[in-house]
């Protein structure tokens, strides 16, 4: 897919005013032609729905995700690069694909191979773009960070990481294939979540979950995942689904959202002290619909500075890398 970028260089999450205020809506009509794009999109790589696929608590884990990346070398090339990473320094040169996935460690390279892919589709070649994938490893390192806080396990903290990485999968199809539309949509200056979806369905007649969810099953992504894309703007849903799990992925995926996009709309909060900060984080990220939040703001207020920092890294490791040769 071509990546020219009218866009701004908004943010996502950026701050907006007036949705839907002063822009005139069109034909909504234009759906199909998105659909249609949605199935000319390179297919995911196959290593990739095994790797989302692969039991990270199982034993075998570690033999599992090695395997595969030995068997593409397109892979096993770009986690030696990253594992060699000036961030990473390692004493002495990474060479081989078992020592990568040892330097990185296997689930991380799970992340990595899987970012790497959609890297590949929906290539970063603009400031507008990286803001989009910003967003995107914010959400995933938070989700995966508050996964990790809860108690009793009930959410593997890998899973929520991947969950998070691929929430927003729809406006990646969006940038790429339908970039005026776009345009018009961050014209309305819209500052949380849902006032986006507001803007999308009265300038477009669509949004981007219906989008995420057609690229889903475009992609055979599993069924956890795809329940995340249609509704993580839904915050009735994860107290809908009880105790099952998927409400809790649901949940936690929701948080590091507003987390992420409270983040790139004022980027200095993640420096305010823990009061203030606990104060902004209950005010910006929880929402009334949940029964609890996934963790208390306060808790969470002790880990918005090294998500930030985490997912600042992942990026530069990321998408500064030199692009593939081929693979697409
Ligand atoms: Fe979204
Ligand atoms: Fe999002």
């Amino acid at each position: 897919m071509t990546n020219s970028n009218p866009l701004s260089a908004r943010d996502p999450g950026a701050p907006v005013r007036g949705v839907g205020s002063s822009v005139a809506p069109r034909e909504p009509a234009k759906m199909r032609d998105i659909a249609a794009g949605v199935e000319q999109l390179p297919l995911l790589p196959t290593i990739v729905l095994r790797v989302l696929r692969l039991n990270p608590r199982s034993d075998r884990y570690f033999e599992d995700l090695l395997a595969l990346a030995e068997e593409d070398p397109t892979f096993a090339v770009r986690l030696i690069r990253l594992a060699n990473a000036p961030t990473s320094a390692p004493a002495k040169p990474i060479v081989t694909i078992r020592q990568a996935v040892i330097r990185l460690g296997a689930r991380e390279c799970a992340g990595l191979v899987t970012a790497l892919a959609v890297s590949r589709i929906f290539v970063p070649t603009t400031a507008s773009h990286r803001h989009l994938w910003l967003h995107a490893l914010q959400t995933a390192v938070a989700a995966r960070t508050i996964a990790r806080m809860l108690v009793g396990q009930k959410i593997l903290p890998e899973q929520a990481y991947l969950a998070g990485l691929l929430h927003d999968i729809g406006r990646f199809v969006m940038f790429d294939g339908a970039t005026e539309d776009l345009q018009r949509v961050d014209e309305t200056h819209w500052h949380s979540p849902q006032q986006l979806l507001d803007a999308e369905h009265h300038l477009l007649g669509y949004d981007h979950v219906q989008l995420g969810d057609q690229v889903c099953h475009r992609w055979s992504i599993p069924t956890d995942i795809t329940e995340v894309v249609k509704l993580h703007h839904d915050y009735d849903a994860p107290r809908a689904y009880g105790g099952a799990p998927i409400g809790s992925l649901l949940a936690v995926v929701q948080m590091a959202d507003l987390l992420s996009a409270r983040m790139m709309q004022t980027p200095e909060m993640a420096d305010l002290d823990a009061i203030d900060l606990t104060a902004d984080l209950s005010l910006h990220c929880s929402r009334p619909e949940w029964t609890q939040a996934p963790v208390a703001p306060s808790v969470l207020a002790q880990r918005v500075a090294p998500i930030r920092d985490e997912a600042a890294e992942m990026a530069n490791r990321l998408l500064d890398a030199p692009p593939p040769g081929n693979g697409r």
